[in-house]
């Protein structure tokens, strides 16, 4: 009896064991383009992360896709001659002071596509 009950504690512990395989969190990877990227990508993450929402108007900026070129340029949200610092980047930027903000993935493409000259492409 007492065998019995000690086999099935270790089978027990067992069990515990093998069902607790430990999982670290892993950060998913963040893919840097090579490739051009074009300004749909672009307008697709205004879309994807709600941006339209608010912004037909807020902030004078329209960021509704077939809008929202026009708008970043008249309200000069790129800097050209030192990428990182464009308003478009760095306002909603993991790091930035906006509400609303970029995936990790979403930020580089953003900067990626001012540093690649910020086309209409
Ligand atoms: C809940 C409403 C709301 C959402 C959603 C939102 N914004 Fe804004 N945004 C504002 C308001 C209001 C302002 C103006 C006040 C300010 O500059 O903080 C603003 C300002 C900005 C500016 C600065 C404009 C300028 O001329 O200085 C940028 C760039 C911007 N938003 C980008 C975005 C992006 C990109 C997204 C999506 C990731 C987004 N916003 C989502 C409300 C929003």
């Amino acid at each position: 009896m007492k065998r019995t009950f000690s086999i099935l504690i270790s089978a027990w512990a067992l069990f515990l064991l093998s069902s607790c395989t430990y999982e670290p969190y892993v950060e998913p990877e963040i893919v840097i383009p090579t490739d051009s990227v074009s300004f749909g990508d672009i307008e697709d993450i205004f879309v994807d992360r709600a941006c339209t929402g608010c912004h037909p108007t807020s902030g004078g900026l329209d960021l509704t896709p077939g809008n929202s070129f026009a708008s970043i340029m008249s309200n000069s949200l790129v800097n050209l001659t030192s990428p990182t610092e464009s308003i478009l980047y760095t306002k909603p930027a993991s790091s930035g002071s906006h509400s609303k903000k970029y995936t990790a993935q979403q930020e580089v493409l953003v900067l990626t596509w001012i540093q690649q000259g910020a086309h209409n492409n």
